[in-house]
């Protein structure tokens, strides 16, 4: 079930509470190069330009960015490029990292954060030896966001250690990203441009590492495989205004976030940690049967049970407007008996 997603859980007709991609329409300012690039199509894509926007948004040279098509091509890339001998995947957490790395051959070590732990890392969980590590931050599905200085602990000499950030720009300021430590031995850190930017059809992310590293990875990846709309998207995305916008979208979030969480507690469901990202886990009795019920009534969230170290009580909420949490907590009340 590794390979289960939440746009499985969609269908027409109900709200969408299971993908966690933001739904407000682009703005005019990305759509539009997108659009003007489609006139320049004949011709073989080049990234330079939106590879140096990239970096300078980074504040890095441009041979420390790869831009990929989604976050999820780098999770192949860095598969099929390295050959570790113990590589460890943190979870809960987004399920293709692991998949990649099994379906390219490798033998998989899993630590599980646990519900006691608020599902964030402690000290000495990661084994020593693991010459991989892979953690999203904010993690995918728990919203826990880890502290960068926990994960820059994690690396070292001779281990790769990759850092998921497709949902950082969630996080107002971004102050636990490692989007710009160049010193750190090692880091990959992994962005996308999909969430946010409600580009998720598109296909555009990023890896940002060092040099030789992101070398080796480019080396596996098809030529050409970020389109030119896609790269008029990274370019639009890495400028000012873009980082501008993507702060105030991050704060209204908070709010957003915090009107479901006060809505969850006042009808007595738990919410799993200190939710910092675009969505929150929950956990209700009787999962399955619960989000059977929420599904006849309208609402689609997403199942926990295809992350590992969760199961069928666990349940995902994506954070959307006020009402719509509203709507959405009064009928998950109703479900519950309460
Ligand atoms: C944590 C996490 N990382 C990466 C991805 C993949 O993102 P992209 O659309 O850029 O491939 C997802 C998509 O759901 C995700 O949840």
């Amino acid at each position: 079930m590794l390979r289960f997603h939440g746009d499985r859980e969609v269908a027409p007709g109900l709200v969408d509470l299971a993908v966690n991609v933001r739904q407000e329409a682009p703005p005019a300012w990305l759509m539009g190069p997108v659009t003007a690039s489609l006139a320049h199509l004949g011709a073989y894509p080049d990234p330079a330009e939106a590879t140096a926007a990239i970096a300078a948004r980074h504040g890095r040279p441009p041979e420390e960015v790869l831009l990929t098509s989604g976050a999820a091509q780098a999770f192949v890339l860095v598969a099929q490029a390295l050959r570790p001998e113990r590589a460890v995947v943190v979870h809960p957490q987004f399920t293709e990292p692991e998949a990649a790395l099994v379906t390219a051959g490798h033998a998989v070590e899993r630590v599980v954060l646990r519900e006691s732990d608020g599902f964030r890392l402690r000290g000495g969980q990661i084994p020593e030896t693991a010459d991989l590590v892979v953690i999203g931050n904010p993690t995918n599905p728990t919203s826990v966001l880890h502290e960068a200085t926990d994960l820059a602990r994690l690396t070292r000499p001779g281990r790769v250690t990759v850092v998921d950030e497709a949902f950082a720009d969630t996080v107002p300021g971004e102050p636990e990203s490692l989007a710009g430590a160049r010193d750190l031995p090692g880091l990959l850190v992994i962005r996308s441009l999909t969430k946010t930017w409600g580009l998720a059809g598109l296909r555009i992310g990023y890896v940002l590492g060092p040099a030789p590293l992101l070398d080796r990875l480019h080396e596996h990846a098809p030529l050409w495989s970020v389109s030119t709309p896609a790269l008029a998207a990274a370019i639009a995305c890495a400028s000012e205004r873009a980082v501008h916008t993507e702060r105030e979208i991050a704060v209204r979030l908070v709010a957003d976030r915090a009107h479901l969480v006060a809505a969850l507690e006042r009808a007595g469901v738990p919410v799993a940690g200190r939710p910092a990202s675009s969505f929150v886990l929950i956990r209700v009795d009787d999962g399955e049967r619960v989000r059977a019920a929420l599904r006849e009534r309208g609402f689609a969230v997403r199942r926990g049970e295809t992350f590992p170290g969760l199961g069928q009580d666990w349940l995902r909420i994506a954070v959307r407007d006020t009402a719509t949490s509203d709507a959405f907590v009064a009928v998950l009340s109703e479900v519950l008996g309460r």
